[in-house]
């Protein structure tokens, strides 16, 4: 076979970051790889219309290829002053548009979101095996303040409960 010349063309984009709407959530399954969260994105999104979690997506053309949900909360510190708190979680790019700055451009996002409805502190947390993740949050400034089992549980698709076992670093960045 005779080799095939390569061409190449340089594409721009437009990344729009905005809010999930219901016609994303089977987008968000990523054509499989994600299926077995169907039911924990149906939940986030109901979370999402009562105000407690915010699912920000990174779409281009209709299709979000990266995301980031947000879980929000109210609590009373040592003082009794209330406060607002919120934790990152579930961010993830799809590999085609990894390492080109999306990654960090949902953290921004969310934490200007934050930072406009005045939130105190907020948190995320990275797995122990994933040093990649540690290094953008640390990049964000965020700093390591515990670590956790990581123990958590869902129900996939098919109505089976599974059961995650992922030690992570517990990193938090205060916005005031
Ligand atoms: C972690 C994750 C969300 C990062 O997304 P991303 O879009 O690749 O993030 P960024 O592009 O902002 O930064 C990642 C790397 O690309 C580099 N980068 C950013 N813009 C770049 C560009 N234009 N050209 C080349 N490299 C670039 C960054 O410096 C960074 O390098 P480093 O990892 O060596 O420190 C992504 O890797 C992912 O989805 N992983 C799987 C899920 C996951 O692990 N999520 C975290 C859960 S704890």
């Amino acid at each position: 076979m005779t080799a095939i010349e390569r061409h190449t063309l340089l594409l721009q984009m437009q990344v729009v970051f905005r809010a999930a709407e219901r016609d994303d959530l089977p987008k968000l399954e990523w054509y499989g790889k994600y299926t077995h969260f169907r039911q924990v994105f149906q939940r986030t999104y109901e979370e999402q219309l009562r105000g407690q979690r915010l699912m920000l997506l990174a779409d281009v053309n209709g299709f979000p290829v990266g995301q980031i949900f947000i879980q929000l909360e109210n609590y009373e510190d040592l003082w009794l002053d209330m406060r607002k708190r919120a934790y990152l979680y579930s961010l993830r790019v799809m590999d085609a548009f990894q390492r080109q700055g999306l990654g960090s451009a949902l953290l921004r996002e969310a934490e200007t979101l934050l930072r406009a409805q005045r939130y105190d502190s907020v948190s995320i947390a990275a797995a122990k095996d994933n040093l990649g993740a540690r290094r953008l949050y640390e990049r964000h400034a965020f700093r390591v303040v515990a670590e956790d089992a990581g123990r958590w549980s869902y129900v996939d698709h098919e109505g089976l409960t599974h059961y995650v076992n992922e030690p992570c670093w517990i990193l938090e960045k205060f916005l005031r």
